[in-house]
């Protein structure tokens, strides 16, 4: 038979940017794609990704078909945390550019059909957040302290109040000096010790954010990814834990944690969801929530809530054909009754990239991508991503795709130690790498670095490897068996699928992935042996070069019927 890899039939080709003329709202299926804003296109050349950068590449999100783009904080930072440490959310740093230049990123988008979607860091702020600084001048049971979680300490001062951890490791609290110079009271941050958790409790924050939210949502973005939102209460009178020494940040596990997806939580959810629904445009609200279970997960999209929530079991799965399918189910099952569609992913800028996860024994990945550089075949594993990225936008509901996963690209894990910025490399006393690995800089184009990512001859703020001369937009655009290629297939085809959740599963074999969305059928095999495709269908679009049969770690859609 000789299915061409990602060869389209032209019966099927679609426009990209086609409506769907579905009356359900667009993000109950769109296909979001990260910005990692740092690390996107660098137009300035301070060897920094920008928002114009951004701007002058929006065609090749456009041309890759995804609906919307979710770009990562471009707030006035010291960056302590890649800009997740946020000094002014009203403005933009001028390291990324200007408001201005975020005017004319939404409008470029918009004219192409793209929606765009900003991130909100409200667990935290800075600690150059003018409300901190004042908080530390303050002193001690001050109204200004009242915002963020000020404590004494336990044994006479010299302990933390608690035994709450950091995501990036060790305690998550930090004693300051008083304005006399003195050791005082400690301070709560579950991020970095520059990141203070405000007190979602206080009505001075509550305020406050709902100012933040209106601003975006009137200059005309589409929609708010709520970052760490279950971060954003804790218990009264902030008991411990009960974490065992050396405890690692294990969201995923815990159960009646005291900071973390405390059920008040959802009370802020409400009230921004509330602000949101008084816009037109369908705007979106998205969680990031690592939380025990689907069940857990679907609290953050009760109709009264988010609209979607990242489906971070779906990343953590291993490459095994029982395990998938039980997190498809899993979710489907617990979403279903508050009527919220699930939302994919495979990758972001805080996991190890899945090319590099699944070449690994172990595919699933690690609490925040923080494991050793086990060691990994990156043959198998872009041959498992090109099929799990067909699994993953056959699926019903929506998916994001982070930057450079549509390149085939893998974890850097050789950056020199001096490079290394990620918070956690210091905290952990240089035992974990932190996520730098997933974050150097895109290569559009050209032989060498910085591969058109920055104007040539500047140095990007993390070095590109040289071996990314294969890889990059311009080589890939022009291979009909490319990454890329595969993708934008992917993506036009999506387009024809079925406009409802439902999906049927086929049994073809323990080891086989199959299933049924009308007349579309999705095939992965992830047996070690071939599958024969007679009688399954049409192949429209497989992830691998395939004849008559499926091999291992290969995807097919076929049309049924
Ligand atoms: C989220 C972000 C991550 C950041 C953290 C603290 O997990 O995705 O990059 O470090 O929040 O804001």
């Amino acid at each position: 038979m000789g299915t061409a890899a990602n060869a389209l039939p032209a019966d099927l080709e679609l426009d990209a940017r086609a409506d769907r003329g579905s009356a359900r709202p667009w993000w109950r299926t769109a296909v979001v794609y990260e910005v990692y804003l740092r690390s996107f296109a660098d137009a300035d050349g301070d060897g920094l990704g920008d928002v114009e950068g951004l701007r002058s590449r929006l065609t090749h999100l456009a041309d890759l078909g995804v609906d919307a783009l979710w770009v990562t904080p471009w707030y006035p930072s010291p960056m302590a945390d890649g800009g997740y440490d946020v000094a002014d959310y009203r403005d933009v740093d001028p390291r990324f550019g200007t408001l201005a230049d975020v005017d004319a990123l939404l409008a470029d988008a918009h004219d192409l059909g793209l929606r765009v979607v900003v991130d909100l860091v409200a667990n935290h702020t800075s600690a150059e957040h003018p409300w901190f600084r004042a908080a530390l001048a303050a002193g001690p049971g001050s109204p200004e302290r009242a915002r963020y979680f000020f404590r004494d300490g336990r044994g006479g001062g010299a302990e933390p109040p608690n035994d709450w951890i950091s995501a990036f490791g060790g305690s998550a609290w930090t004693r300051v000096r008083e304005p006399d110079g003195a050791p005082g009271q400690w301070y709560l941050h579950l991020f970095a010790p520059e990141q203070p958790d405000l007190d979602w409790g206080h009505p001075d924050v509550q305020e406050e954010f709902d100012g933040i939210v209106r601003f975006w949502l009137d200059r005309g973005v589409d929609g708010i990814r709520v970052d760490a939102a279950p971060a954003m209460a804790k218990a009264p009178d902030l008991p411990d834990a009960g974490h065992p020494p050396g405890a690692s940040f294990d969201a995923g596990s815990w159960v009646g944690n005291p900071h973390w997806d405390v059920d008040e939580v959802h009370e802020v959810l409400r009230r921004w969801r509330r602000i949101g629904d008084e816009y037109a445009g369908d705007r979106l609200f998205v969680s990031e929530a690592v939380v025990n279970g689907p069940e857990r997960l679907s609290r953050y999209v009760r109709p009264d809530e988010l609209h979607t929530t990242f489906n971070f079991d779906w990343l953590k799965a291993p490459w095994d054909a029982r395990a998938l399918r039980a997190v498809v189910d899993g979710t489907l099952a617990a979403l279903a009754p508050v009527g919220a569609p699930a939302t994919w992913v495979l990758s972001s800028h805080d996991e190890t990239r899945h090319v590099t996860r699944f070449g690994r024994a172990h595919s699933g990945a690690a609490v925040m991508g923080f494991d050793a550089a086990a060691p990994t075949d990156l043959a198998l594993g872009l041959r498992r991503a090109r099929a799990a990225a067909l699994l993953t936008l056959a699926l019903p509901g929506g998916a994001y795709l982070y930057q450079g996963e549509e390149l085939g690209l893998p974890e850097v894990e050789d950056l020199p130690e001096e490079v290394l910025q990620d918070p956690t490399w210091e905290r952990s006393g240089h035992t974990a790498r932190g996520r730098d690995g997933c974050r150097v800089p895109l290569p559009w184009s050209g032989d060498r670095p910085p591969f058109g990512f920055s104007p040539d001859g500047v140095v990007p703020w993390l070095p590109q490897p040289p071996g990314w001369r294969d890889l990059t937009v311009a080589v890939q655009r022009e291979d009909p068996s490319s990454t890329l290629s595969l993708y934008r297939a992917a993506l036009r085809l999506r387009r024809d699928l079925p406009d409802d959740d439902a999906l049927r599963w086929l049994d073809l074999g323990a080891d086989v992935l199959a299933f049924d969305r009308g007349p579309w059928r999705c095939v992965v095999n992830l047996s070690r042996h071939p599958l024969p495709l007679t009688g399954l269908g049409r192949p429209v679009l497989t992830s691998e070069q395939v004849g008559g049969e499926l091999p291992p770690d290969t995807a097919a859609w076929l049309v049924t019927g």
